[in-house]
């Protein structure tokens, strides 16, 4: 396997990891990112076998757990109930508990808040210039996934807040502030989810965090803790990728002067599924291997680890035509944005409907929208997001 030297922290890196993508992939299907000590892969069929794969799971095999620094184990009790880090039979548990309550129909009917939603926030935008980040795109998902689980929206701004530190125990080279900011915000959410969950308990409602609560009490009965943590994942899960497939997607669709037929009702599925394709937010996920297996050529031993890269995976010339195209009429196919498997994202038909619903009005309502400063990414790897998104209308 040929080992390939990359920091993450590169600044070039930081604002197009594509050329070393392809670079990499051409040393065939494996290689060893000695910055990160692992296997990696960036070609599709390897991405989508091992996801699919029950021979590997994101939960460390207990002989490989590494053990938990006390400064951060606020953080870590959480993780410990996260369906995210799990894997069969409480994988199987939690998420089906989830599904009950986060119906495909509970989700559709969001359609109409959605667009409401974003005329709202449009009718608000300042006049001159602005950063259609903190104006648009964290807005929708924040506000959207806060109503859903039934979270005041006013505490809109401490979820972005605990959210921003929470995922700073995910970044390349995490310094020792970082946990302790995380684990300050950690500690502070679960007070705040605590309280709210048992107000819920006596006074129900017709939200998610109520019909998680009655999912307990229906025999299969979620912990306090669980609840706690299922919360703590919609609620981070479900804004921080769709906000920055938000700004990722409307910078392309203006660098590339996509006309905006590409955002008509008959054509906006397959532009949300080419920009989830083109330039995910999301660019790295692990996974462990329990036993010895061999994927195309490459045997992995048990607690051996292998980097998943999903932006690679998706511009993989092998299952796109010349992928390094931006492409809305490309003909639907699954891309790796969202993994697969067992994990597969459970927040994905929000995160397309909020794409589907936003980024057309943003364009009808706005059809002179143009950038008025290069948009520059942020050094958050494996994080893909912009640090703002300067416009004018
Ligand atoms: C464009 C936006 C989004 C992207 C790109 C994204 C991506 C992903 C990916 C790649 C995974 C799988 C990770 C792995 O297999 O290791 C995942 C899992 C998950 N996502 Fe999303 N996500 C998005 C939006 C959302 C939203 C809106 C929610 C919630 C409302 C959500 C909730 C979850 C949850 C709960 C899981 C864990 C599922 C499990 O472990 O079974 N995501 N997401």
């Amino acid at each position: 396997m040929t080992p390939l030297t990359q920091s993450p922290k590169d600044p070039e890196f930081v604002q197009n990891p594509y050329p070393f993508y392809e670079a990499a992939r051409a040393n065939g299907p494996f290689f060893h990112w000695t910055d990160y000590g692992m296997p990696c892969t960036g070609n599709a069929t390897a991405v989508n076998a091992i996801f699919r794969d029950r021979r590997f799971g994101r939960e460390a095999p207990p002989e490989n757990a590494f053990a938990i620094a006390p400064h951060t184990a606020a953080f870590y009790a959480v993780e410990a109930h996260s369906m995210l880090e799990l894997e069969p039979p409480r994988h199987t548990r939690l998420r089906s508990l989830v599904l009950r309550a986060f119906t495909t129909r509970r989700i559709a009917a969001l359609g109409p808040e959605i667009a409401a939603l974003t005329h709202q926030l449009i009718d608000a935008f300042p006049s001159g210039g602005f950063d259609l980040l903190p104006h648009f795109a964290t807005k929708i998902p924040v506000i959207i996934i806060a109503r859903l689980l039934g979270v005041p929206e006013a505490m809109a701004p401490d979820l972005l807040r605990w959210s921003n530190a929470m995922v700073g125990m995910y970044l390349a080279g995490r310094a020792r502030d970082a946990e302790d900011r995380a684990t300050a915000a950690t500690e502070a959410f679960t007070t705040f989810l605590r309280a709210y969950i048992d107000a819920r308990r006596a006074r129900p409602a017709d939200d998610l965090i109520t019909h998680l609560i009655a999912a307990e009490a229906e025999g299969e009965r979620l912990t306090t803790d669980e609840l706690i943590s299922t919360c703590i994942l919609l609620l981070n899960a479900g804004h921080e990728a769709t906000v920055h497939t938000i700004g990722n997607g409307v910078k392309t669709l203006l660098e590339t002067a996509t006309p905006h037929a590409a955002l008509a009702p008959d054509a906006v599925e397959q532009t949300v599924e080419e920009i989830l394709r083109f330039d995910p937010a999301l660019h790295m996920f692990t996974r462990w291997a329990y036993e010895d297996v061999t994927v195309m050529g490459h045997t992995f031993h048990r607690g051996d680890r292998v980097a998943l890269l999903l932006a690679a995976a998706n511009r993989d010339p092998a299952n796109w035509p010349d992928p390094a195209r931006f492409d809305p009429t490309r003909p639907i196919k699954p891309h790796a944005s969202f993994g697969a498997g067992l994990h597969f994202c459970v927040g994905a038909p929000l995160a397309r409907l909020e794409l589907q619903v936003a980024v057309p009005i943003l364009f009808q309502r706005l059809p002179g929208l143009h950038l008025t400063e290069t948009p520059q990414y942020a050094d958050v790897y494996h994080f893909h997001g912009l640090n703002c998104l300067m416009v004018a209308r």
